[in-house]
């Protein structure tokens, strides 16, 4: 199928870009007022969550840091496996550090999951939270704690501002129903 195709099965806008950039704001207002007088670092793991994660620390006042991880449970589908591998490692050692895991959609929890064992069996941060621009609740199959989110959706499949459906759509500065 040719890529303009793809583009004719965009559903329904769920979430503007209005939407997303107040909420994005008054989340880094929240974490900065939690913070203060602290410094942060953002880990992203990707790529989903490179447009939040860009705006998020945008917005915020503290002294920040970025990192990048890649840790999947996909394999190119759309449901999640449960099996992790990881892609790509932290660059930075966060020993001591005020961490925040900046997540596009926490769906199964299987992603976080397995993050905050592996930062806590093998890194020894300050302290970890996670921030989520979206909460999928009723597709948990494993208890995270969700310190930050901006909008529980509905268990539909979405695409726009960093998701993707077959590596595209990540362009789009809105969040939409995709009708694959
Ligand atoms: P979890 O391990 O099932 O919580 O999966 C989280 C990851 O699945 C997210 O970081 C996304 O990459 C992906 N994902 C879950 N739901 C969607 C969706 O509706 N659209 C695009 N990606 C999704
Ligand atoms: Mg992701």
């Amino acid at each position: 199928m040719i890529a303009s195709e793809l583009y004719k099965n965009i559903g329904t806008v769920l979430i503007s870009k209005e939407e997303l950039q107040n909420k994005v704001r008054s989340l880094g207002e929240q974490i900065s007022q939690d913070f203060k007088g602290e410094d942060v670092v953002l880990i992203s793991n990707l790529k989903g969550s490179f447009r939040f994660l860009s705006d998020l620390a945008a917005s915020l006042t503290i002294p920040t840091q970025v990192d990048f991880i890649s840790f999947t449970s996909y394999h190119g589908g759309t449901e999640s496996t449960g099996e992790m591998r990881i892609i790509k490692d932290l660059k930075m050692p966060i020993e001591n550090k005020n961490v925040i895991v900046v997540e596009d959609i926490v769906d199964t929890g299987y992603t976080i999951d397995f993050i905050l064992k592996y930062f806590q069996d093998f890194r020894i941060p300050k302290s970890v939270k996670i921030c989520t621009l979206l909460d999928k609740k009723e597709k948990r199959k494993v208890e995270v704690p969700v310190d930050y989110f901006g909008f529980v959706v509905p268990d539909l499949f979405l695409i726009g501002y960093g998701l993707d459906y077959k590596e595209y759509f990540r362009e789009l500065n809105y969040i939409a129903e995709y009708n694959i």
